[in-house]
Order: structure tokens, then sequence, then C-alpha cells
């Protein structure tokens, strides 16, 4: 099926695009008054996630009131160990929960890939749907947590703020923590392998929580699993390329080497200027990001202002993909967010030009 618009895939690729590309982590979220009546009728957010018609419906809402460049799958990253036996549970205000969290040696020992066709059939279903709906308006991107993120829910059982569980394995025991992430890694591949031959036409991996690592951890226990992505996981075809974007929150100090780890773009936060980013990847990659999501608490002016910042920064010529540097929050006001989409088209022409 053609693409009518695939300005998105256009900058992954670094080919020229007439505007800058836009889509925003979490543009299907709490924000919208839409996805919250949604996950009523649901239930709950597993029950919505779980609910391949919903999701389906979740993640085409925002496409209705915004002129996206692209669609995200609606799921969560801990979709994959629920699917490894885990018992993924959500508590109101708590956020997410496993029933049996990874500690001991035999715990690791008993952690297989799971089956996705089987134990994620949900996912690709909800791919599979959202791509017939989409009927070829915009890319759809599917996506996984890193193996360190996914290992640091795994591990603390939760979310955490001293992430004190993981990093002692880390410390103490790093053997056992790379037998765990080496599973993680195995089973983020075949999920992401599984939702593209379902019809995801870009993989986005989300390293939460790298960030939290010394830079020694950090070429320890994250740096070389995304590697090992960026070097096994399967794009299709040449002619049907579906790109990687490696995104990480506080991934600034080692953008060399993720460009040079074979994905195709690499996402940021906002504590690096795009420009930096830009001279020390060398081209090698496309740039996803960085606008600070706490711009869109600012005026309608101060959003046009700091868009055309980024844009600024980014230069001239192909291979940025607007976002922010992190997901959009629930307090949002959806009418801001449709400031600054339209600013991106608006204000970006000028950078494209021959
Ligand atoms: O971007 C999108 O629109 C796609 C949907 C998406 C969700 N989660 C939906 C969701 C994506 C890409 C994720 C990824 C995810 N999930 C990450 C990495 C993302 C990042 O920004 O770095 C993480 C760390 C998780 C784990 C998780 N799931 C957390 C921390 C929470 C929030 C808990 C809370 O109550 O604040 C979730 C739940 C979740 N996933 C929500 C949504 C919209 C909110 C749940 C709700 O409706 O109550």
């Amino acid at each position: 099926m053609t693409l009518r618009n695939d300005r998105f895939l256009r900058a992954l690729r670094r080919e020229p695009v007439d505007c800058t590309p836009v889509w925003i982590m979490r543009q299907a979220g709490r924000y919208l008054p839409e996805y919250r009546a949604t996950r009523a009728r649901a239930g709950s957010f597993l029950g919505l996630a779980k609910n391949p018609e919903l999701a389906c419906e979740v993640t085409l809402q925002p496409l209705a009131r915004f002129d996206l460049d692209a669609a995200i799958l609606f799921s969560d990253i801990l979709t994959v160990p629920d699917a490894m036996g885990l018992g993924l549970y959500f508590v109101e205000g708590e956020g997410p929960k496993f029933e049996r969290p990874i500690r001991t040696a035999a715990q690791v020992g008993q952690l297989a890939v799971p089956d996705i066709e089987d134990d994620l059939r949900y996912v690709t279903d909800a791919v599979r749907l959202i791509r017939r709906e989409l009927d070829g308006r915009v890319p759809l991107i599917g996506f996984s947590g890193s193996p360190w993120t996914l290992a640091c829910y795994m591990v603390e059982g939760g979310g955490s703020d001293t992430f004190s569980t993981v990093k002692a394995m880390a410390y103490n025991t790093p053997a056992l923590l790379h037998r765990l992430l080496d599973v993680v890694t195995s089973s983020v591949i075949a999920y992401l392998d599984a939702q593209r031959c379902a019809g995801a036409q870009v993989m986005q991996v989300f390293d939460t929580w790298g960030g939290v690592l010394s830079p020694a951890l950090y070429r320890e226990f994250s740096l070389p699993y995304l590697q090992r992505i960026a070097r096994e996981l399967p794009r299709g075809d040449r002619d049907d390329h579906a790109p990687l974007i490696l995104f990480g929150k506080g991934n600034a100090p080692y953008l060399e080497e993720l460009a040079q780890s074979g994905t195709d773009a690499v996402g940021v936060d906002w504590t690096v200027s795009l420009a930096d980013a830009r001279r020390r990847t060398g081209g090698r990659v496309a740039l996803q990001g960085n606008l600070d999501p706490a711009v869109l608490h600012g005026t309608p002016d101060t959003i046009r202002r700091e868009v055309s910042n980024v844009l600024e920064s980014y230069g001239t010529g192909p291979g940025h993909v607007f976002n922010l540097g992190h997901g959009i929050t629930p307090d949002v006001n959806p009418e801001h967010l449709k400031v600054l989409v339209d600013a991106v088209h608006a204000l970006s022409w000028p950078f494209h030009e021959s």
C-alpha cells in the first residue's frame, strides 16, 4: 500500500522532505478527554491495552485532532515481562507493579523468550487492525522498552526513585543481571520483529532509565544490549525497510556510540542541543527530538518560539524528526499541542529549501 504521507519515513532515511515531520511520545494518553472516555469504557488501562479494537481506537484519536506525521501503537513496554510470567498490574496513582519480581538466579533461569503470536497476540492483532484503519494515511510505529529499562521494572517489581534493587544486582551479581538482560534482549528482538511482520513500519526502543546509570554502568548494562538490538533486529527488505529509533532519556553522553550502533535514528531529550547532537553524530543517523515537554505549559507564542529554536538548532537539511524530549504529560491542554504541531509544519519549510 502506498503511503499518502511519507515525510516521517523520508526523514528517518535522511532524504529531502517538504517540511519537518512531527509525532509526540505518548500522543495517545490521559491529556486527551476522548482517551479518558475510552479508558473508562475499557474499565482499566490494561483492559484497554489488551483489547485490539479499543487500542486501535485510542491510537487514532490524536490523528483526528492534530496534523501528526505518524501513529504509534497504543500499548505499553511492560507487556513483554507480563508475557514472561511476571504478572503485571496497575495500582491507581502508583503506576505499574509486578506480582513476581525477579531477584534470584533460579528465577532468572526460568525466564524464556515468549511466543509472541501466542502470548502477545493482542499486540500483533492491534498492529494489523491499526494498519487497516490507517489505510496509508501515515506510518505506524511499533515499540519496545530497552533491555535495561525492562530489567529495572522486572527487578524492582515496579517503578522506583532510587533503583536500589536493580543497581545492587549490577554491583553485587553482575553476571546474574547480564543473564537477565540477555533473555530480555532476545525477547525484545522477537517482539519488535513480530510487530514489524504484523505491519509496524518504524520501530522505537525506549531506554527511559539509561540516564540513571554511571557512565561505566551504562556502558556495561544498557549500551551493549541496545547495540545488539541495532545489529540483530531484522528491518525487512530494501524497499520495505522499517527503520529503528533508539530513544534514551539522558543518553546525551553516549551519542557517538549510539550513532555507530547500526541504528537508523537516535532520539534525544532536551539536555543536549540538536546542533551538538548533529555535530557529534556526524550525519550517520537521523535525530529525533527534543523540545522540553514543559514548553507545552507556555503560551501559544512561547510554544511557537521554542519550536522555532529547536528547528533552528538542528538547522537546514534532512534527517530531523520533531518530537518532545520525553512523553507529553497528562496535565497538558490539547489545544497547546495543536499549536506545536502546526508550528512545526508552518515554520520548518525554510530549512528544507534546496
Ligand atoms: O506514545 C504513545 O502514545 C503510546 C503508548 C505508550 C504507553 N506507554 C501508554 C501508557 C508508550 C509508548 C508507553 C511506554 C512506556 N510505559 C514507558 C516508556 C515511555 C517513556 O516515556 O520513556 C514506560 C516507562 C512505561 C511503563 C508505564 N506504563 C508507566 C510508568 C505508566 C504510568 C503510570 C501512571 O499512572 O502514571 C504506564 C501506564 C501507561 N502507559 C499510561 C499510558 C497512556 C497511563 C495509564 C492510564 O491510562 O492510566
